[in-house]
C-alpha cells in the first residue's frame, strides 16, 4: 500500500456494538522489528515465526534486503532471513526515514562488521527520537561516532565490554547497546536498563543465536561477548499493546473479550486501572478476559516505562474515559507529543483538555459518528475505539499508520462483532457508505516482501 492509498482508505465503523468473543494475539511489532535488524549478526538462516503483518515489517524487510539480506516469507507469519551476503553498506535513507525502529541495525552492524553507517533517524509526530544514549554507549564500547552528511557513521575494529548506565531507560538504547555488546572483549553491564517484555525477547533470540545475554527484563543487563553467532529458529512474542487495544475495546463498548496467547502479567498495570472503573478481569493460563460495563468511573494514569502503564495504550485509554462517569487525569511521562490526536477525539465530543504533557479528561454522555484522521499508530487504534463506541458510523483515515501496527485490525475486530470495513473514498466529500455494502469490498491485505 502506498501512502496515497492510505489516504484514499478508510475504515468506515458503525458504532453502538458490543464487542464480544476470543481473539488471537498477533505477534509483537516492538519484538519483531529489533529481532529482524538482530538477524544481521547471525552467520546463517534465521528462522522466525509469530511475525504481525503489518507495513513496518515490511520496511524492516526492505531494509535488511539493501543490506544484502535474502527475505523470505513462509505462509502463516514465519519470515526465513538469510543475513551471510549482507555487508555494511550505508542504510538507505529513504527506508531508515519511514521507520525509526531502523536505528536498530546500527549495533548489529557495528558487532558484526565494524562500522554502521545510518541516516540519523528524525523526529515523528510523537515529538524528537532521540539516540544520544544509543551514540553514547556505543562510544562506551570503544567505537568512534561521528555525524557526517546526516549519518550516523560509528566504528571500531573490536569493541570492548564495559558498563554503560543509561540516563533513563530507554527501550531502544537498551536495545542496540545489548546488539552491539554480543560480539565485544568481555562483558558489557547495562545499567538502568529498559525492563519491556520486548527487549527481553531480544535477548532470547540473541541466545538462541549462540549469544550470553542474562538478566533482560530487570534493570540489569549482563553480555558476555562471543566471537561468532549463528542461525537459528526463533518464536516471536505476542504484542501486548495490540492485546490491550482489543481489551480496552471490551470496556469502551460494554463488552467481553478474551485475548489469547498472551501472558497476562505484561498487562497488569492496564488490567489494574480497568478493574478500578468497574471492569471483571479474568486472568486464566494464556488467556486475558475483560468484561465492561455500562457506566463506568474514571481513574487517574500516569504513563511509565514497563512495568507501568505503557504510554502506547494512552491514547485508546484516554478514549476509554473520555465516556466515563467523571474526570480522570492523564499524565504521560515517555513522549513530547502524544496527545497529538486528541483535536480528531474532540470531533467527536469527547471533552478533553491537554495541558503540556497533562490531560484532564472530563466523561462526556456519548461520542458522535465523524470522519477522522489517524495521526499516528496508537492514536488510529485509539481512533477506531471511538468510532466503535460513538452513535452514527464514523470514519477513520490514516490507515497508513493504523497499517503499521495493528495486523488484520478489521477483521479481527469484525469476528468480534463489530460492523467495520475497509473501503475507498473516491470524492473529496466524504459520500455516507453502507456497511453491509462495504463488507463484500475486497479487503486490503497488507503482504510481507514478496519472495
Ligand atoms: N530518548 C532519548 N535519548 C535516547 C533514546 C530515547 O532522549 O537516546 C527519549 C525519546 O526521545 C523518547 C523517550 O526517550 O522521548 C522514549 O524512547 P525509547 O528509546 O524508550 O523508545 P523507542 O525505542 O524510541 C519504543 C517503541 C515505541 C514505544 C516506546 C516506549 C519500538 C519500535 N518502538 O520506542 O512504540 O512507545 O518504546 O515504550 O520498539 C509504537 O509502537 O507505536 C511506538 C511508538
Amino acid at each position: 500500500m502506498d501512502a496515497l492509498d492510505g489516504l484514499r482508505t478508510r475504515l468506515v465503523i458503525e458504532g453502538g456494538r458490543r464487542l464480544e468473543g476470543v481473539v488471537d494475539v498477533p505477534g509483537a511489532k516492538n519484538a519483531a522489528l529489533p529481532i529482524m535488524a538482530a538477524a544481521i549478526l547471525a552467520e546463517g538462516e534465521v528462522v522466525l515465526h509469530n511475525v504481525p503483518r503489518i507495513t513496518d515489517v515490511d520496511v524492516m524487510a526492505a531494509l535488511l534486503e539493501s543490506l544484502g539480506a535474502r527475505v523470505r516469507e513462509q505462509a502463516g507469519g514465519t519470515l526465513l532471513i538469510d543475513t551471510s551476503a549482507v555487508a555494511s553498506h550505508p542504510a538507505p535513507y529513504a527506508l531508515v526515514s519511514k521507520l525509526n525502529a531502523s536505528f536498530d541495525v546500527a549495533g548489529p552492524l557495528l558487532a558484526r562488521f565494524g562500522r554502521a553507517e545510518v541516516p540519523q533517524p528524525g523526529g515523528c509526530v510523537l515529538g524528537p527520537r532521540a539516540i544520544d544514549m544509543h551514540l553514547r554507549g556505543f562510544e562506551l564500547l570503544g567505537a568512534t561516532v561521528a555525524l557526517e552528511h546526516g549519518s550516523i557513521v560509528a566504528s571500531a575494529p573490536r569493541l570492548t565490554g564495559t558498563t554503560v548506565t543509561l540516563a533513563k531507560p530507554s527501550v531502544g538504547a537498551t536495545k542496540n547497546i545489548m546488539l552491539a555488546a554480543t560480539r565485544a572483549r568481555g562483558t558489557t553491564t547495562i545499567e538502568n536498563a529498559a525492563q519491556e517484555p520486548e527487549v527481553a525477547d531480544l535477548a532470547g533470540f540473541i541466545n538462541a543465536m549462540g549469544g550470553r545475554v542474562a538478566g533482560a527484563g530487570s534493570p540489569t543487563i549482563v553480555v558476555e561477548g562471543v566471537t561468532r553467532l549463528h542461525g537459528c529458529e526463533y518464536t516471536i512474542i505476542p504484542d501486548r499493546l495490540v492485546a490491550g487495544t482489543y481489551l480496552l475495546g471490551a470496556a469502551i463498548t460494554a463488552g467481553d473479550v478474551t485475548v489469547r496467547g498472551i501472558d497476562p502479567s505484561m498487562l497488569d498495570a492496564l488490567t489494574e486501572k480497568l478493574a478500578e472503573c468497574g471492569c471483571r478481569v479474568a486472568a486464566e493460563g494464556v488467556a486475558l478476559r475483560v468484561v465492561g460495563i455500562p457506566e463506568w468511573r474514571p481513574a487517574d494514569v500516569v504513563t511509565a516505562p514497563y512495568p507501568g502503564f505503557p504510554t502506547d495504550l494512552q491514547p485508546p485509554y484516554v478514549t476509554y474515559m473520555s465516556l466515563a462517569k467523571g474526570t480522570a487525569l492523564v499524565e504521560e511521562t515517555i513522549f513530547d507529543a502524544r496527545f497529538v490526536y486528541v483535536s480528531e477525539l474532540a470531533r467527536m465530543g469527547a471533552d478533553v483538555k491537554v495541558s503540556g504533557r497533562s490531560a484532564v479528561v472530563q466523561g462526556v454522555e456519548r461520542l458522535q459518528d465523524a470522519v477522522v484522521e489517524a495521526p499516528d499508530i496508537r492514536a488510529g487504534g485509539a481512533l477506531v475505539l471511538a468510532a466503535l463506541a460513538a452513535e452514527g458510523t464514523s470514519e477513520v483515515g490514516g490507515l497508513e499508520y493504523i497499517d503499521r501496527g495493528y495486523e488484520f485490525f478489521e477483521e479481527r475486530l469484525a469476528s468480534l462483532g463489530a460492523s467495520i470495513a475497509r473501503t475507498s473514498v473516491v470524492s473529496p466529500v466524504t459520500p455516507r457508505i453502507d456497511i453491509g455494502l462495504t463488507a463484500q469490498l475486497p479487503k486490503v491485505v497488507t503482504p510481507y516482501r514478496s519472495a
